[in-house]
């Protein structure tokens, strides 16, 4: 299993990129994490300059940084439309021969349920990355959201789908993470992931899963940091 991290100038120069996409007048989800936090700093400056949008944040985190940086929030129930959702990855399949080229893997701020239904419901979803990010097949843990009382039964489901759960546990005091929504993580340790969206559909039919990490069909194009640019990959 890899691991989280990344390049931080790299992560910058994607975030920043990304928000110079936000146009007069839109929606914008705001993803999670410290990539989409570039892009939601760069949207608060292009705010304090003028720039007039509603922003729909995916998590306690993206909503205290918008509310900081001066960006003004609605709900996805007040809006007829996201015009664009700009959100990190943990991991990136970048093979444009292969069948799953774009399927992510989020969650590793355990927002993706949140993630998914905004970058779901915009137009445009484009991703903000650094390379490390970029795999030709995913192979890092899935994370699940489950209901607290199905953190026994939703592992042995993972199991039984070749999975190796583990209770994400939180870092800075005893107990597990505690997801926004009052749920648990199980990190779902499946190695080679061959077929995402088979396993994504699996993962969706078992009981107590609120939501699970992998993004299939969702990403209109990754924004990848680099040295001294951004590639866009469609
Ligand atoms: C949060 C996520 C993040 O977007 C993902 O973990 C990437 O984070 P970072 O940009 O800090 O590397 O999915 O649930």
């Amino acid at each position: 299993m890899k691991t989280a991290g990344g390049d931080a100038a790299a992560k910058r120069r994607a975030g920043e990129r990304a928000a110079e996409e936000v146009e007069d007048g839109t929606v914008v989800g705001l993803g999670t994490g410290s990539t989409a936090a570039y892009a939601i700093e760069a949207i608060g400056d292009a705010v304090a300059d003028g720039l007039e949008i509603r922003a729909i944040p995916t998590s306690f985190q993206s909503r205290q940084l918008a509310l900081e940086v001066g960006i003004p929030l609605t709900t996805l129930d007040a809006v007829d439309r996201v015009d664009l959702a700009i959100d990190g990855a943990d991991q990136v399949v970048d093979d444009p021969d292969a069948t799953a080229h774009g399927t992510l893997i989020k969650g590793g701020g355990a927002a993706h349920s949140r993630e998914k239904l905004v970058d779901a419901a915009a137009d445009r979803f484009v991703v903000v990355a650094d390379p490390s990010k970029l795999t030709a097949r995913l192979d890092r843990s899935v994370p699940l959201e489950v209901l607290p009382d199905a953190r026994t039964v939703a592992a042995d489901r993972a199991r039984v789908l070749g999975g190796e759960p583990t209770l994400r546990a939180a870092e800075r005091k005893d107990g597990p993470v505690v997801t926004d929504n009052g749920n648990l993580v199980l990190d779902c340790d499946f190695g080679a992931i061959e077929s995402p969206a088979d396993l994504a559909r699996d993962l969706s039919a078992i009981p107590g899963v609120l939501e699970h990490g992998l993004f299939v069909g969702l990403a209109d194009a990754t924004y990848v940091g680099t040295d001294d640019g951004v590639e866009i990959r469609a």
